[in-house]
């Protein structure tokens, strides 16, 4: 049993719409195959980008998508990535699994994609092993209106206008692949490297991002805080849910009953670690100017068998519906200092919306999650007062209709039965739910549509109350019209 209790003077604040936010790297399947096929392919596309996984991704409205890492962005030159296709630069993928990356997706096709999606752009320049100039030529290159050599260097390659950049990430996981730096060292280097991002465009000044700690790092959260605050206005955070120790992964596909609940618990610990790291950028930073960007989450599984392991391509089952609901929720709790979130990575690799196999494709249970929550974005976030159930996980948001409730039961067995109360008179409620009956349940090419949203009717309501049944394994949406 499980009790809510909305009252309409209680709200935490605008839940930003980038929390819902999407990452693509250059790591296996990611960007080549799975989003970018070339032109002249057999596989339908606009300008090279498949339209069969532009389509599906519209339906979710990704508002933001972070490239080209993670950490290749941190090996990344972008003049590689300019110029006619057939010249650029063959390099090698150092980051994951020293493979041929051509080059022919670079900037022009990032804000091709980004234009046929309808994102806003978030690049992550490379501090690890490029310059300051190297940066400050790329935000000359994207964003500068007028002549100057990075300017006339864009419209030499078609395109004239410069395009958005809203932000801009500075290094990535610094204290790791990024670079091993010390907290004090890459304190300075942020300072240094922000200094020349020049904000040309004045309708969307840049927004800069500094890469911050790895999980529980307060010591690097405190350190970037106390040096550097003044300089970013966003920091990042990244953590993934792992059932087990990180060199021993769990499978995706046939995943230990025992292990459920501590992958569960894991993504849990994500509003520990904003509770904790909000605290020490309060220290610094009271007036929460400074936004806590959660530029990576999601589950990490096992590379499925026979797949390069360095490709982090992993099945997606109702498991990751529930850590996707879950953490989604966490984030609403903390409108206050979450201004964004990516989830790794958008198709083929980690937690994803997409899979795909050639000209094959398939929409994830996580894909669905991220379409049933689609009016909690830019909502505005309810402090309810809960009384839940343990494996119960709840947020509400309010729009121009009422509420928008999303309910997640986590249990394997048992239905929760759930009161929701409300100070406002009730007068339709619709729902929507996504349901495992098994732990493994998931879409596969043969089999598309085994975990897809279905309408839910297991609602009784009168003025005030309302009483929902929400099966385990299930995630369940509620618009709550009032009058
Ligand atoms: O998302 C995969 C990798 O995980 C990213 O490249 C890196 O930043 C993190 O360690």
């Amino acid at each position: 049993m499980s009790h809510i209790s909305i009252d309409a003077h209680r709200q935490r604040g605008k839940i930003s719409k980038y929390i819902y936010g999407q990452f693509s790297e250059h790591l296996g399947r990611s960007i080549y195959g799975g989003l970018w096929v070339e032109p002249n392919s057999n596989i339908p596309n606009i300008n090279g980008l498949r339209t069969d996984a532009i389509t599906a991704l519209k339906a979710i409205k990704v508002p933001v998508l972070r490239w080209p890492g993670g950490c290749f962005a941190d090996t990344y030159h972008w003049a590689d990535g300019i110029g006619p296709a057939d010249k650029r630069k063959k390099i090698v993928n150092t980051s994951w699994g020293s493979v041929v990356e051509n080059n022919h997706f670079g900037t022009h096709e990032y804000f091709e994609l980004l234009n046929q999606l309808g994102a806003d752009a978030y690049v992550n320049g490379n501090l690890g092993s490029g310059t300051v100039q190297e940066m400050s030529e790329w935000v000359e290159y994207m964003t500068f209106n007028g002549t100057s050599p990075m300017a006339d260097l864009r419209t030499a390659n078609g395109h004239k206008d410069p395009w958005h950049v809203k932000f801009f990430g500075v290094g990535n996981e610094s204290w790791g692949g990024g670079g091993n730096m010390r907290p004090e060292y890459y304190a300075d280097l942020y300072r240094q490297y922000q200094t020349f991002l020049t904000s040309y465009d004045s309708d969307s000044p840049l927004y800069k991002i500094a890469s911050g700690p790895n999980v529980d790092d307060y010591h690097w959260m405190d350190v970037l805080m106390k040096n550097a605050a003044p300089y970013m206005d966003g920091i990042s955070l990244h953590h993934y849910a792992l059932a087990s120790a990180w060199e021993d992964k769990r499978p995706a596909l046939a995943f230990p009953e025992a292990e459920w609940f501590s992958l569960i618990k894991s993504a849990q610990k994500m509003d520990e670690l904003i509770t904790k790291h909000s605290t020490i950028m309060d220290k610094y930073d009271p007036e929460k100017r400074v936004g806590l960007i959660v530029d990576e989450w999601g589950s990490w599984l096992r590379a499925e068998q026979g797949t390069n392991p360095a490709f982090l391509y992993q099945q997606n089952t109702i498991r990751d519906a529930m850590i996707a609901a879950i953490t989604l929720h966490i984030f609403q709790k903390h409108v206050d200092r979450v201004q964004m979130a990516n989830i790794a990575q958008m198709v083929n690799v980690l937690q994803s919306m997409l899979l795909t196999d050639g000209s094959k494709i398939v929409k994830t249970p996580t894909y669905y999650i991220f379409k049933m929550f689609l009016k909690h974005q830019d909502a505005i976030a309810m402090d309810t007062l809960d009384d839940l159930s343990e494996t119960t996980s709840a947020s509400i948001s309010k729009n121009k209709d009422g509420y928008f409730v999303s309910l997640c039961n986590y249990g394997l067995t048992a239905t929760d039965t759930i009161t929701v109360d409300m100070d406002s008179l009730i007068s339709t409620v619709s729902g929507e739910m996504l349901r495992g009956t098994k732990m493994d349940q998931h879409n596969d090419f043969d089999h598309p549509d085994e975990v897809s949203p279905e309408s839910f009717t297991a609602i009784t309501h009168d003025s005030h109350q309302l009483t929902a049944k929400i099966p385990p394994m299930s995630v369940v949406t509620l618009q709550i019209d009032t009058v």
